[in-house]
Parts: structure tokens; sequence; C-alpha cells
């Protein structure tokens, strides 16, 4: 069992959960992800790990309600207990000194791509963090990245007004001006990221994304994360979930995600009606 230390909603879809996971905090990386399970009959939800401390051995989540089982574990409170988290799950991140590095982000990546960022900084490379949120209300820990990014930029797609647009668009600007950008990581909704591999094709730019399937075990067994990149079958979970952006099959991993879009918001709805 691992105890919950703190839930907390950072703004209206996007909450903080941080854990007991000593196992977890003793091996993870920027770029690990963790499954948890609320309880034994639960399901598994495979999340990005935001942040840890390897003294108390408490790992850090930043996640967004979709589903029950995101709105159940929104419910969670200090002092509760969750019956797994088990990782770290995935490759790590590839961190190395690459020149200037665009970190784009969006809903709960803004969270999870955090470490990455931060390693990035601290292999000396320059880092232009920029993040896109629907609306400035749903815009979180900018705070966080001013401590060390070298530029940051936070826009809104569904405002107007000078900041309005996503992240893509900033990248498409930044170029456009002559900005060096010598690789781009993106973390968030698959259409953020899939927009900014669109963008950085045509420059030929190094843009790795962290892809988000539909995932059961996550150690490669069930397959269901299954995704087409370059040509080739991979599993998110244990070859990724990193990827070459301008290589992953979107249409593809668009379909498969929304499979189960139905029986989720079935699962929501009669979730909803058991608690409110
Ligand atoms: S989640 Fe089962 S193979 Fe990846």
């Amino acid at each position: 069992m691992h105890k919950v230390v703190e839930r907390t909603r950072i703004v209206p879809n996007i909450h903080l959960l941080r854990l007991e996971a000593p196992d977890v905090v003793r091996r993870v990386a920027p770029g690990n992800f963790v499954i948890v399970k609320i309880d034994e009959v639960a399901e598994r939800i495979p999340l990005s790990v935001a942040d840890w401390d390897r003294e108390t051995g408490i790992v850090s989540i930043v996640f967004m309600t979709v589903g029950a089982s995101t709105h159940r574990l929104a419910k969670l409170e200090a002092g509760d207990e969750i019956e797994a988290c088990v990782g770290p799950l995935g490759r790590s991140q590839e961190i190395g000194k690459f020149g200037t590095v665009a970190i784009a982000m969006g809903c709960y990546g803004i969270g999870a791509v955090l470490p990455v960022a931060r390693a990035m900084k601290e292999a000396g490379n320059r880092v232009i963090a920029i993040m896109e949120a629907r609306a400035k209300e749903l815009v979180y820990w900018d705070d966080r990245y001013r401590e060390f990014a070298d530029r940051l930029f936070v826009t809104t797609f569904g405002d107007s007004g000078p900041e309005a647009g996503r992240v893509s668009d900033v990248i498409d600007r930044l170029i456009a001006e002559g900005e060096q950008i010598d690789r781009v990581v993106a973390m968030g909704c698959m259409f953020m990221m899939k927009k900014t591999a669109e963008i950085t094709r045509p420059h030929k730019l190094k843009t790795i994304v962290s892809l988000n399937p539909v995932m059961i075990d996550g150690t490669g067994m069930c397959g269901v994360c299954r995704c087409t990149v370059g040509g080739e079958t991979r599993f998110a979970c244990v070859d990724g979930p990193d990827f070459d952006g301008h290589e992953v099959d979107w249409e593809e991993l668009t379909f498969r995600k929304r499979s189960y879009l139905d029986e989720e918001i079935r699962a929501l709805s009669e979730w909803e009606c058991r608690t409110y």
C-alpha cells in the first residue's frame, strides 16, 4: 500500500498527487512513468512522474481529470492509501548537451515534463519553455519554469489577445525569427504533440514526443500500448514513451486512443451518479 501525502487541485482539471513510493524513487529518472491503482479492482492508470524526493521516498505526479479513474484519484486526501504505485516504468528521456532545447507542454505535461526541462538545463543546454492552456486560469507552474528557463512563453488558445495561440505557433514564430533551436521535447495532449511535430518536420528539427496511449500492464506483455513508429510496431511502455515525433503514425494512435471512448464516458457517468 502507498500512503497519500498530499492531493491538491492545482487548477480546475489538474491535480498534484504526492505518494510514499520509496521503491520508485530509488530508481526514477526524468521521463519515467508509474502505474497507479487505487484498489484491488480499480483501473491501472499510467502517469508521468513530475518530481521526487530521494530522502523521503515521496513521488509527485501531476494528472488531469479525464475519466472515472482520474476523478476517483482527485477525491483522495492526505492519509488515504492506494493499492499500487508500480515503477519506474519506460525508458528515461535522453538527456545531453544539445544546444538550445525547446520544451513544449500543455495540460498535465506542464507538470510532468518539469524534471526533463530541469535536467536539460543542468546538462548545459539553453532551455526555452513554451506552455499552452485553454485559458489563463488553467496555466500553472509558470513560476517554476521561470526559475531556470532562459525564455518562457505562455500561450492560451481559448483566449484572444497578444498571447493567444498554441505551442506550435510559438515554435513556428521563433524559427521564423531566426532562433536557433536544436531539439524540441513535447509532452501533453496528443493534439499538441502532433501539431508540434508537424511544425518542426519541414525544418528537420529533432522533436521528441512522450506518447500516452492506452496501457494495461506497462511491461510489454499485453500489447495494448502498441503504436507505429518509423513503420515498425513499438510498445510505448517499454520502447518509449519517448519517440521521434516525425516518425509516429499519429492517425493510428488517435484512432486507438479513442477505441474505448464510449466505455469511458459510460464509466464516468456511472461514477458521477454514484458519487453526487
Ligand atoms: S501496456 Fe501492455 S504492452 Fe505496453
